[in-house]
């Protein structure tokens, strides 16, 4: 199948793995899910032919996606909602200790603790929000009401885009610098994690569970 005009939302949802080959080829499918396969080939200089044949050879395990909502939504609670505020410290107190023990390198990922608090917090509220009033809106079948709330949640993940892409910025994509200790290696292994992880709880809410009330 011809996948050059489909978007790379559609992509993600079709093909188990694909997420994983966005990811590397720094194509956002989460936030900028509706734009189309060719189009992101020609800005990133991507050969579109190579690309479409690592799509179809792939046979990794894709994101799960239950088809019913109120399933899908006990999906994205257990396996995101959750494994984020549980992640998330744990990374945060590696930064810390990383740019405190290595702040004379020139390489340290100076401001990464307060980013990824930053992030956090916001992402808390966020989901404190789709649990408390968005989810069970949409479990209890309130669909036409919930276009302004889901364009709001929408925003929030196109400002988390943001903060992810800075997050890449300051870890030279989660690569560890030659020579770097355990916890730093640590550190981006967990940055790394949580960026797939945000990127395709973002995936599964707005290609996804939004769309079925839009
Ligand atoms: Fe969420
Ligand atoms: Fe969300």
């Amino acid at each position: 199948m011809a996948l050059e005009h489909l978007s790379v939302g559609e992509i993600a949802v079709m093909l188990p793995g694909a997420t994983s080959v966005f990811r590397r080829h720094k194509i956002d499918f989460c936030c900028k899910g509706e734009s189309l396969l060719a189009r992101e080939a020609e800005s990133r200089g991507l050969d579109l032919s190579a690309l479409e044949a690592e799509l179809h050879a792939l046979d990794t395990p894709g994101v799960h996606a239950p088809a019913e909502t109120a399933d899908l939504i006990a999906h994205i609670i257990e396996r995101y909602h959750k494994v984020h505020r549980r992640e998330f410290p744990a990374v945060i107190e590696l930064a810390r200790r990383v740019e405190s023990v290595h702040q004379d390198r020139v390489d340290c990922p100076r401001g990464l603790a307060d980013l990824l608090t930053d992030m956090f917090e916001d992402l808390e509220d966020h989901q404190h929000k789709e649990e408390a009033v968005l989810f069970p809106a949409m479990i209890n079948g309130l669909g036409p009401v919930l276009r302004d709330p889901i364009a709001r949640m929408m925003q929030d993940h196109d400002d988390l885009g943001e903060l992810l892409a800075f997050m890449a910025d300051l870890t030279d994509d989660f690569v560890a610098p030659e020579g770097a200790c355990a916890t730093w290696r640590a550190l981006y292994a967990g940055c790394s994690k949580l960026d797939m992880d945000l990127r395709e709880h973002v995936h599964l809410e707005n290609n996804i569970l939004f769309r079925r009330f839009l």
